[in-house]
Order: structure tokens, then sequence, then C-alpha cells
């Protein structure tokens, strides 16, 4: 949503900057556009991390701030004194199995949050409806619930059927947005992209918890019977895909976004086993798979989850350039090589964390 303006440099406000997608999307904004303004909005939650935009601290054209998006007065300060014309709209609760043990949290910041946001930038906005305004809100494949494994991929039209706290929450949200466009005009777009991969991703999500659990001798546990199929999308190209949204996409629209690899959990954590064994010079246990202990299924645990990703093709040119061999090599790379990174986040309160999900789901 760029039009005449094309050429002006942009001034964002991106939520959740100091997570896994919403810090590796700044890197990347800054590196690909240096000259637009980035101001962090993040309530630095469990899965907030300062440290994942250290690079960036002394660069003027960044700021960030440790703010809670359900608070009004701070966004209208931020919208008002940073000029912002761009939301990328980050922030969220997003494990699936801490909504299953705590949805509040889930309903406050996905849904309320969000309609928090929506109304301060509508009320912003509606005085001058500039061109080139947008807010882009960044959800999940997860909304469109679970498919069979001859069921074709989601596409945009796919009707929402949510089976989690977390998933329901982020239906709710992508609803609002919608409904801000078609009853305001607000220029709103939205992205629901597949599972994505990659640095600074908090160690509860299965690729880094694999790993890690890898490298500290620790089981690896599997859901079910493992055979769960999730579309992995190497977070540098969900980034690049959220570009072309932000530029060229058409407001009140939707975009799907997919790594275009389908793959069976228990496949992908004997694949990352494998790279473990090649890569890391001192695993505690040899050959790793020794570790994979088959766990209690996860509550309402989804079937399999794939994209269709034909729109965003298309009509904006996006394609993903990372195949999962790759990726997952590069990760696992990342993981090993940033012990100092993972190793405090291992803290008292995750291992509480730990002990509540892995215990309800097994004798780990
Ligand atoms: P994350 O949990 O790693 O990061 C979330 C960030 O939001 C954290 O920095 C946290 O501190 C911040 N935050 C939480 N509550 C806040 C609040 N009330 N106010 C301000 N900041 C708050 O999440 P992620 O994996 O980076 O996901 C980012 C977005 O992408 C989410 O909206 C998620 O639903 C969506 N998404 C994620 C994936 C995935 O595979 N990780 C896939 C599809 C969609
Ligand atoms: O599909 C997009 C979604 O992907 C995002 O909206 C969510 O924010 C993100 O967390 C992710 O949800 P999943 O539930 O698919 O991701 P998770 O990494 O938790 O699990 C991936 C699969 O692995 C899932 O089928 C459950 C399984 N799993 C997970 C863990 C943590 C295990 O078998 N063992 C585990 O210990």
């Amino acid at each position: 949503m760029r039009s005449e303006s094309s050429a002006l440099p942009r001034r964002l406000l991106v939520t959740g900057g100091a997570g896994f997608i919403g810090s590796n999307f700044v890197h990347y904004w800054c590196n690909a556009y240096p000259n637009d303004r980035v101001v962090v909005l993040d309530a630095l939650t469990y899965a907030g991390n300062k440290r994942n935009l250290a690079a960036l601290d002394r660069q003027e054209n960044f700021r960030f701030v440790q703010g809670d998006i359900c608070d009004r007065a701070l966004i209208d300060q931020l919208l008002q004194t940073e000029n912002i014309d761009t939301i990328a709209h980050f922030a969220a609760e997003s494990h699936v199995d801490r909504s299953i043990l705590g949805p509040a949290a889930f309903v406050q910041t996905n849904i309320v949050g969000t309609f928090t946001l929506l109304e301060a930038f509508r009320q912003y906005w509606e005085p001058k409806k500039t061109a080139n305004y947008c807010f882009l809100h960044v959800s999940t494949d997860e909304v469109y619930g679970s498919l069979s494994p001859s069921d074709p991929a989601f596409t945009e039209t796919t009707p929402y059927a949510p089976n989690s706290p977390y998933s329901a929450s982020k239906a709710g949200s992508d609803h609002l947005v919608r409904a801000y466009y078609h009853t305001y005009g607000l220029p709103t777009l939205i992205t629901n992209c597949s599972n994505n991969y990659g640095p600074y991703q908090f160690p509860e999500k299965l690729i880094p918890l694999m790993c890690i659990n890898s490298l500290i001798g620790k089981q690896l546990p599997v859901y079910g019977d493992g055979q769960n199929v999730r579309d992995w999308l190497y977070v540098g190209d969900h980034c690049s895909a959220i570009d072309v949204v932000i530029h060229r996409g058409v407001a009140g629209e939707t975009y799907n976004i997919g790594g275009n690899n389908e793959v069976k959990n228990i496949d992908l954590v004997q694949m990352l086993c494998q790279l473990m064994d090649e890569l890391a010079p001192q695993l505690p246990v040899r050959p790793c798979d020794k570790l994979i202990t088959f766990v209690k299924d996860r509550p309402g645990h989804d079937r399999r989850y794939a994209i269709n990703s034909t729109k965003i093709k298309t009509q904006l040119s996006w394609t993903p350039t990372v195949d999962i061999q790759t990726g997952l090599r590069q990760t696992v790379e990342w993981y090993l090589t940033h012990r100092d990174w993972w190793e405090p986040l291992l803290s008292k309160e995750y291992q509480e964390y730990y002990r509540q999900v892995y215990t309800q789901t097994s004798e780990l």
C-alpha cells in the first residue's frame, strides 16, 4: 500500500518486536530500508527479549519502548509523537500449550490488545486518511482448524474453525481487523502464515526445544503418534512476505503465507537429530534419536496444517526461498553457536512451565 508516496520513508510501529518473528522482522526491515523509522513496542513478557535487538540499539532510526498494547494512552502518544504511518502488529501470546494452561492472557493480549490498537489507529487516521497508512495484522494458519491428510491446503476463503484458546483468540482478532476495514474503511491487511522457524525462537516451541534438549541430554518429547503435519516457513521468508504485503498489498485483503514444506513431526525430529549428530561436537547422548520419547498428546491437537500461497505468489510476486533442509541446518547451527542466548532462558519460570506441560502429558 505505497501508492503515490512510494519514495517517502515509512514510520513503523512494530508491536511484539522483541519476540521471535518480530525481532527477525525488525532486523530485516532496518537492513532493507535504512531510511525508515522503526519504533518497537513490546511488553517484554517471558517471550520478549531485548537482547534480540541489541545490535540496533545505537541506530538513530530505531527506538525501543517497553509497554503493553492494551495501554491506550501510550499507543495514542506513540502514534502522535512518532508520526506513525504503518503498524506491523506481531505482539501476541503465541504458544498453544500455554493457552491450554492459562487462556486469560491470550484473550487479553490477542483480542483486547488488538482492539485497543485498532481503535487508537482509527482515531489517529480518520482526520487525515492519508493514502499510504496501513495496519498489518500478523495472524496464523491455525485459525482455519485442522486438515485430514487428503484435504486441500487452506486458502484465504477457508472457513475459520479454531480449536485451541490460542487460535480462537487469534481468530477473534482477525475478525476485529476485518470489521475495521469494512465498517470504518481503515486500511488493514491480514497475513495468515504457517509455522515459522529460525534464530531467536523461544525454547518452548518444537524446533528450539528439540535442539536445546539434545544439547543438554534431555528427552525429546513427541506428542501422540508424531504423525501431525506442519508446513514449515523459514522466518526470513516470512519477513520478505510481510514486506511485499505492506508495500503492494490491497487494503482489506488477507494473504496466506506458507513455506511449501509439509513435514510430519516425527520426521522433522529425526532430521534434527541427524543434524545434531553431524554438527554438535559433544552431544551428551549419541545418536541423538535415542532421546526421542512419545508422550501423551496435546489436548485438541490439530492433525495437519497446509497453506495454499497462490494468492500472494500470483498477485504480489512473493515466493519462499529457503527449503527445509537448508533452513533446519542454519537453525541448528544458530542454536549451537548461541548457547549464551538460550541458556539464560531456561529459567525457574521456564522449568515450572515445562514441568506443568510435560508432567500432564507424560512421565518425563
Ligand atoms: P513470540 O511469543 O515469540 O513473541 C511475542 C512478542 O509479543 C514478545 O516479544 C512479547 O513480549 C510481546 N507481547 C506479548 N504480549 C504483549 C502485550 N500485551 N503488549 C506488548 N507486547 C506483548 O511470538 P512469535 O512466534 O514471534 O509470533 C509473532 C506473531 O506471529 C504472533 O501474532 C503469532 O500469533 C503470529 N504467528 C506466529 C507463528 C509462529 O510459528 N511462531 C506462526 C504464525 C503466526
Ligand atoms: O501454525 C502456526 C502456529 O505455529 C503459530 O500460530 C503458533 O504461534 C506457533 O506456536 C505454532 O504452533 P504449533 O502448535 O504448531 O507449534 P509448536 O512448535 O508448539 O508445535 C509444533 C508441532 O510439534 C505440533 O504438532 C505439536 C508438536 N510438539 C510440540 C512440542 C512443543 C511436540 O510433539 N512436542 C513438543 O514438545
